[in-house]
């Protein structure tokens, strides 16, 4: 018997290249160093392990008293969090929990999105939202950003490519992987942009903590300020607390009155045919969020220090035109991007590293990246690790 499947999940299972290159790397027993590690939770960063599974083990996990918006108490602590974090108020009806940020643009995307609607989405970025738009039939259109000295939002190009079906903007605020901010002008023009067009704003700031300048000329949170238009802000636990296995992320709506009480409703009515937040983790939510100094203050600590050793390696290596390497800038975030010579395809490449020099490094065109000579490198490995990886990686060019 042949089963019929969607179309939407005819996808290529066979592993990339790149993918069998990584597995057979991690297979082998010499040392790998490992430029793509984004789980926090293996970095060698100190938790309060006992705090976190006391907040966990209270009576109260036992109860099941469901709220579609999630649990008051843990609401409160979100709350909390924005007037803590980003000087924002948010009231606790604006707020719904859900399992993580990807589940809250599923939300989303359901709420307002209609087989073949489209939503603009910066390029480069990170790469998941297209799992995520096919799983909802929903186009996502790629809306340019450009370098000079740092990264802009290119807007007569996001204008452009708004047609009838378009529905929302997504901002990602710092962005993944090119970590810049939104600037407060770009922000008042998308809100322009967006109120003329009747566009949704989706804002993802699951990054927003991690500013590498504290004394912060960076703009502050989406959830800052007035909000002419829909805006949805989005976060959660896996990096805010760097707890990703804690499920627990949020949407945070704010605009006009009379729109956002419609948004509300008819959201609180997805989130109630799911339910699928769990007890534990809400009753925990006011501690782990509470908590989350220490562990931000490692990860800030760790990614300036590779930043800064990747930033010296560079400086002393001796380059010519041809072989230099650069960094571009960056303002907060977990990564780096690093323009290389472009030898050969971004995948052949990275497979080189892998081989040659046993560096894993992510290629630009992950993320969308135009071209080839981007590679992207994680800035959350121990300092060994990424010392001696950046050094391969250097080796390998000159
Ligand atoms: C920009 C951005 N948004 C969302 C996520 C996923 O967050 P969650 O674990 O809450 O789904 C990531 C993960 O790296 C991310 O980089």
């Amino acid at each position: 018997m042949t089963l019929q499947f969607s179309a939407r999940t005819r996808w290529a299972l066979q592993p990339t290249p790149y993918a069998l290159a990584l597995q057979a790397a991690r297979a082998s027993s010499a040392p790998l160093f490992d430029l793509t590690a984004s789980n926090p939770t293996t970095c060698g960063f100190e938790y309060d392990s006992a705090g976190i599974l006391r907040a966990l083990s209270q009576p109260e996990c036992l109860e099941y008293e469901p709220d579609p918006r999630g649990l008051p108490i843990a609401r409160r602590a979100v709350a909390n969090y924005y007037a803590e974090a980003a000087s924002a108020k948010a009231a606790m009806e604006q707020i719904f929990l859900t399992t993580s940020t990807s589940e809250a643009y599923s939300y989303l995307f359901r709420l307002h999105c209609d087989p073949g609607s489209e939503i603009l989405i910066a390029q480069p970025s990170y790469p998941l939202f297209e799992f995520l738009a096919d799983l909802d039939d929903v186009r996502l259109m790629p809306y340019s950003l450009f370098y000079d000295h740092g990264w802009h939002l290119d807007l007569a190009a996001l204008v452009a490519r708004i047609t009838p079906e378009t529905r929302a903007v997504i901002v990602v605020h710092p962005n993944n992987p090119t970590g810049h901010f939104t600037s407060a002008q770009e922000r008042e023009a998308l809100e322009r942009v967006c109120r003329e067009h009747r566009l949704a704003l989706i804002v993802d700031e699951v990054f927003l903590d991690y500013a590498f300048d504290s004394s912060a000329k960076n703009p502050s949170s989406f959830a800052h300020g007035e909000h002419p238009v829909l805006t949805y802000v989005l976060s959660g636990l896996s990096k805010v607390a760097a707890l990703p296995q804690m499920k627990a992320a949020w949407i945070a709506a704010f605009g006009p009155a009379p729109i956002l009480n419609e948004a509300t409703a008819r959201l609180e009515v997805i989130a109630d045919t799911f339910l699928s937040m769990n007890a534990p983790v809400q009753h925990a939510l006011p501690y782990l969020l509470a908590n989350r100094h220490s562990v931000q203050r490692q990860i800030l600590e760790r990614v300036r220090r590779n930043l800064a050793v990747l930033d010296a390696r560079l400086a002393d290596s001796r380059w010519t035109d041809a072989t230099a390497l650069s960094r571009l800038e960056v303002q907060g975030g977990w990564y780096a991007v690093v323009r290389v010579p472009a030898l050969c395809s971004g995948e052949a490449l990275a497979i080189r590293l892998l081989q040659e020099q046993r560096v894993a490094v992510h290629p630009g065109y992950f993320y969308g990246f135009d071209g080839d000579g981007w590679l992207v490198l994680s800035l959350l490995p121990n300092c060994e690790e990424f010392a001696e990886g950046t050094d391969r990686l250097i080796h390998f060019f000159r």
